[in-house]
């Protein structure tokens, strides 16, 4: 992140870049290091990234922080990373507030750690109000998951009789998920050569063009993420239509969905 990027040259059509964070664990390992190391380095990158971002004027970033699945990992590793998330948070949030951009959890943040949560607490009330730039974080986030307590709330609902079940589409559903009024990812990344989504926004990357990219996520540096917009760029997103319809008027997302 910066104060005000000097020449923001912007990204057309790219507003929102979600970015799967792989390939900390094996940094550390090719240079002898213990694996908390990698994540430390995975951390400053987040910066580094972010700034990037900012340069380029996109408003979302999406980040994968920590999946329900990673409560499986060594205990160890689980303390140091979560000990990471809050040392992040503490750092970063004053930064977030001289920048505006609003920061938001997807998750079930209930289940992180105390001090975690307090910290997240502090910095989701200090930028809430901003509306420019959002840093979307994902903790303790599973799409499975998400979609789980996406139909447990809607149906809350309809036995409340607040909704019709006969007038459920795709726009009110995704209301109930966690990234209700964040538009869908544009552009999906993952770094460290793993070409799967791993259980993160299935829904919501219905569209989303991905880049999957060698590099472990602590080298993923300026060029690397350049690269990534470019190919962006050169893709032609047709949203189920043909490429010359898609000529004649640029496509949006379908409003079919039902
Ligand atoms: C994947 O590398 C990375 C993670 C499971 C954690 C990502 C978390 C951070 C970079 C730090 C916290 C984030 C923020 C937003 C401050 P891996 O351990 O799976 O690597 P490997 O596949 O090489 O073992």
């Amino acid at each position: 992140m910066q104060d005000s990027p000097s020449q923001p040259t912007g990204s057309p059509g790219l507003n929102h870049v979600a970015i799967i964070m792989d390939g900390n664990g094996r940094w550390a390992r090719q240079r002898g290091l213990p694996r908390i190391e990698g994540h430390r380095r995975g951390v400053s990158n987040v910066r580094e990234v972010l700034k990037i971002a900012r340069e380029l004027n996109i408003k979302y970033v999406t980040l994968f922080a920590f999946s329900v699945e990673n409560w499986q990992r060594p205990a160890e590793e689980i303390s140091s990373l979560m000990g990471l998330l809050e040392f992040f948070l503490e750092r970063n949030t004053r930064e977030l507030v001289k920048n505006k951009v609003r920061l938001r959890v997807i998750g079930r943040p209930d289940d992180l750690p105390e001090g975690v949560q307090k910290k997240l607490h502090q910095a989701l009330e200090a930028t809430k109000d901003f509306q420019d730039y959002v840093l979307q974080v994902a903790l303790n986030y599973g799409s499975r998951t998400e979609v789980l307590d996406a139909v447990r709330a809607y149906s809350e609902d309809v036995s409340q009789g607040k909704v019709d079940p006969a007038h459920l589409d795709w726009p009110l559903f995704s209301r109930y998920l966690y990234t209700a009024d964040i538009p869908d990812p544009d552009l999906l990344i993952r770094t460290s050569g793993e070409t799967r989504i791993s259980n993160f926004l299935l829904m919501q990357c219905a569209y989303s063009e991905m880049f999957f990219s060698p590099v472990f996520w602590p080298d993923f540096d300026r060029k690397h993420f350049l690269d990534a917009v470019e190919s962006f760029h050169q893709r032609q997103r047709r949203f189920g239509k043909t490429g010359e319809q898609i000529k004649a008027a640029p496509a949006s997302e379908p409003a079919i969905n039902r």
